[in-house]
């Protein structure tokens, strides 16, 4: 039996120890997310991935190098910092390595020492990343039109996990034999399902394997935790400074996002909880970050889009190419319609707007404001992709600054235009701008309060 005083001390309404701050993309992607987590991730204990691939990409610049993140959270460059990798996430091992590897060569150093792996998040094999490409050509024959997925197997490795045949860490650094048999399953169906699948399983399998000197269960190994009891202990020990930085965005969301043209994670704040192992209650402040302009890549309807010399302006100031795919990205103005939408799902606490400085040149500037279909306005951000293709805009219209922002480092010295630009987007939101980007360093993220 307990003691009696144990029980009341259960009884005691505590306040959840730490807290994790989260950084989630609020649009289609490419925001500059990296450079927000950047910056937190300075003084930070722990950085978290908790969803999505290596289908992301991050570019951090520090000292004029530029690191290329896809899977590892970036917070790894902060040496005294431990990057974990959550459940949620799902790892294609070669991936991993090689991304750590050309990182190596630029300087980045004892990422070993310092990186965390959930062992139950699952991985995605080299016969996923060719069916993603499969699928794709499929959809384009079939449909006429394809996801235009990264072709990085991240929704063939997903679909695995939900028909639950799909295999996790923890089995590859388990008996490699029964973890060899289920391997042997899984592709074996996938080459049933589709017979124009190439693969060689052997060769995969010997990459895979132990023994090898390139294997990655031997390397994989001391990275590997139980997440959730890594997670635990770190948001109820002593005080830590917890990141979690979001991959994808809102919009891409496979929930709330553009169906079908999404991703196949959960990108926005839930995917924190369930790619972590994180109770709600951990969850403190949820950072949205919102170019000052809206990007798409691929196909999908695209309201705000600006077919025309003002979006070549954007894409071509803004430097507007994947960093994973090297795609061209479709342009537009800010989409407050759509940045309301995300800011509902994921109750952001603060925005930061990235990016300004690329609308320095612009005589004039327009932010979408609200939606009309067939005459009638539309309450919200509408599900149904045939009516986003064919709802009317209506915008605002900014008088520009006409003038460089380059170098600007307080609110109080940013034009008074692009200071008005802010404020209508914060009363808009009714959330606080916190930082406003104003270049590609780490010191041209203005901070307001
Ligand atoms: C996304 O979230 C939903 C709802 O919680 C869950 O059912 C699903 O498994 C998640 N998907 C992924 C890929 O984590
Ligand atoms: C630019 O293109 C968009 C559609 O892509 C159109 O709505 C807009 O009016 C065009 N702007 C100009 C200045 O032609």
């Amino acid at each position: 039996e307990r003691s009696r005083d144990s029980v009341d001390s259960l009884r005691i309404q505590r306040e959840p120890q730490n807290k994790v701050t989260v950084v989630l993309g609020a649009q289609w992607g490419d925001e500059g997310k990296g450079k927000v987590v950047d910056l937190l991730a300075m003084d930070a204990d722990i950085v978290c991935r908790c969803q999505g691939g290596n289908n992301a990409g991050h570019t951090v610049v520090v000292d004029s190098v530029e690191y290329d993140f896809h899977l590892l959270p970036s917070g790894v460059l902060n040496k005294k910092a431990i990057s974990f990798i959550g459940n949620g996430v799902v790892i294609h091992l070669p991936g991993l390595f090689e991304e750590a590897e050309k990182n190596s060569q630029k300087g980045l150093q004892g990422w070993e020492e310092r990186l965390k792996i959930s062992d139950r998040a699952h991985i995605v094999f080299n016969f996923h990343q060719a069916v993603d490409g499969i699928q794709e050509q499929l959809r384009q024959q079939q449909a006429g039109k394809n996801l235009g997925t990264t072709k990085k197997g991240i929704g063939p490795a997903y679909s695995s996990k939900a028909a639950r045949n799909g295999l996790r860490v923890c089995d590859l650094v388990s008996d490699f034999s029964v973890f060899e048999e289920k391997f042997r399953v899984l592709a074996g169906h996938f080459q049933t399902t589709y017979p124009n699948l190439n693969i060689d399983i052997d060769a995969e399998l010997e990459q895979l394997k132990v023994i090898s000197v390139l294997g990655y269960a031997e390397r994989l190994r001391p990275l590997v935790t139980d997440g959730v009891y890594f997670m635990h202990k770190a948001l109820n020990g002593p005080s830590k400074k917890i990141l979690v930085e979001g991959a994808n965005a809102a919009l891409l969301d496979i929930d709330f996002g553009t169906y079908p043209f999404v991703t196949s994670s959960n990108c926005t704040v839930g995917g924190v909880c369930t790619g972590l192992g994180v109770p709600p209650s951990h969850v403190g402040r949820v950072y949205g970050v919102v170019k000052a302009y809206t990007t798409r890549v691929g196909v999908g309807a695209f309201p705000t889009e600006q077919d025309n010399d003002t979006g070549d302006l954007l894409q071509s100031r803004g430097r507007e190419f994947g960093v994973t795919t090297g795609r061209r990205r479709r342009c537009g103005w800010l989409d407050l319609v759509l940045v309301r939408y995300a800011h509902m799902v994921n109750g952001f606490s603060a925005i930061a707007l990235t990016k300004l400085d690329i609308l320095d040149t612009l005589p004039e500037i327009k932010i979408g404001i609200a939606y009309t279909a067939d005459g009638k306005p539309l309450p919200s951000f509408p599900a149904n992709m045939d009516v986003l293709t064919k709802v009317q805009v209506t915008y605002e219209t900014f008088p520009g600054w006409c003038c460089s922002t380059e170098g600007v480092r307080s609110f109080d010295e940013l034009p008074s235009q692009a200071q008005a630009y802010i404020s209508f987007i914060e009363n808009f939101l009714e959330v606080p701008v916190k930082w406003v980007g104003v270049g590609k360093s780490r010191e041209s993220m203005i901070k307001l309060f």
